[in-house]
């Protein structure tokens, strides 16, 4: 108390304390802990050797550009950067955006998050008792994030952990069954927090079903570039977008481009019309309005200065690239390690999953026991973010789970 008079009145006085974030809590903890043995697998950002997060180069330069050039830090309007939406749209679509284009409607959002938020407030207000369906598991913020937008959710079948792939069967049951009209929440590649992604074979079918039942796709492309490059993550989201009338994009370039904390993303609408498309405008941009009135410029502006130029842009897609190779090579040091030590069982999964993430497959007494004894830290759903492992740890990683395990 600080000598203030209680009147009953207080209105924070209701609020009790929560407990740390799934995910973000982690960073927390791996950050008190004293061991000089350490391993931070949380949160998912991507690191290099040394464990840091290095701002790409052509970020840097495009940043340098920026700011000699800048003239001005007036407002830019609640559908942010136009230029970045259109760019970032295209690096999505690839030749469709063109098509699409009158058809499309996009705003600059505050990161994927921001545009996970919008794109579900639109579906709210357009169809106040709207169901998201979304992949069981799913993103640790993903039912927060949309759910608070009031729709309700509601969980298809994705994963079969015992094959550490996709259920298909499961989830294309599943999904065939829903009504028209029904908002699917996809992951566009690099499946957080599984890894687990659909071929493309099974995409094709996804797409040929959305288009013959009139499933709304939401797809969440967070980690374009992540799993194989950028023009194969996309393949889905394409055959998805050639076929529906419909759909919602959110994109995020806090990974591929290293702008975490700049905050850049984009929600694009694709609608059955133009008429609609335009309408559809007015709608996020007055949603945005009410919510935070405009996104940040800096980073949209890098982002788009990279995609307009033609070697900044493939220094880029260079050093996504060689994120990728090192994702993928931690991948195959990881499998061998824990093949050597625990060979009878299968390990080459790790090799076909994709991206960041990957369900170690343990218990959730094992997760704890993995933070409290051997001091490697996973969110609480087991997710191994693989860009953690280095030349350094993987021994000392594979000694601990297959110490679980056993
Ligand atoms: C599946 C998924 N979607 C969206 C996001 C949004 O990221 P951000 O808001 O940082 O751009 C993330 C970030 O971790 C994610 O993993």
């Amino acid at each position: 108390m600080c000598g203030h008079r209680r009147t009953g009145h207080d209105m924070f006085e209701i609020l009790e304390e929560l407990p740390p974030d799934p995910i973000l809590g982690v960073t927390a903890a791996f950050k008190r802990d004293t061991s000089p043995d350490k391993v931070d697998l949380g949160v998912g950002v991507y690191r290099d050797e040394e464990g840091g997060t290095p701002v790409p180069k052509a970020v840097v330069e495009a940043e340098r550009q920026l700011i000699a050039s800048q003239t001005t830090k007036s407002y830019v309007g609640p559908v942010g950067n136009v230029e970045f939406n259109e760019r970032i749209v295209a690096l999505a679509l690839g030749p469709l955006a063109s098509k699409l284009a009158s058809r499309t409607a996009t705003i600059q959002s505050v990161g994927g998050c921001g545009a996970l938020r919008l794109g579900a407030e639109l579906v709210r207000s357009s169809k106040p008792d709207a169901l998201i369906h979304v992949s069981d598991p799913t993103w640790a913020n993903h039912e927060p994030l949309i759910g608070s937008a009031g729709v309700k959710l509601e969980r298809y079948p994705y994963f079969d952990p015992a094959r550490q792939a996709v259920a298909f069967d499961k989830m294309h049951d599943y999904l065939g069954r829903l009504p028209a009209g029904a908002v699917v929440l996809l992951h566009a590649c690099c499946h957080n927090p599984t890894g687990a992604d659909l071929s493309e074979e099974q995409w094709l079918a996804l797409a040929e079903t959305f288009e013959r039942r009139g499933l709304v796709p939401f797809v969440d492309m967070a980690y374009q570039g992540f799993g194989d490059d950028l023009e194969t993550d996309a393949r889905g989201l394409r055959m998805l977008a050639e076929r529906v009338p419909e759909l919602l994009l959110a994109l995020s370039c806090s990974k591929n481009f290293g702008l975490y904390k700049e905050r850049v993303g984009a929600l694009a609408i694709v609608a059955k019309d133009a008429k609609t498309a335009a309408a559809i405008a007015t709608h996020e941009r007055r949603q945005a309005r009410r919510m935070y009135s405009m996104p940040p410029d800096h980073g949209a502006a890098i982002a788009s200065r990279i995609l307009a130029d033609v070697s900044l842009r493939k220094s880029w897609i260079d050093e996504v690239a060689s994120m990728v190779a090192r994702m993928k090579s931690l991948r195959v040091l990881l499998a061998s390690k824990l093949a050597e030590r625990m060979p009878e069982r299968d390990w080459n999964w790790l090799n076909q999953q994709r991206g960041m993430f990957s369900l170690l497959g343990l218990t959730d007494v094992s997760i704890q026991r993995l933070r409290d004894e051997h001091h490697v830290y996973v969110p609480p759903d087991g997710r191994m973010n693989v860009a953690g492992i280095s030349d350094q740890n993987v021994d000392y990683v594979a000694d601990a789970v297959t110490a679980l395990l056993k």
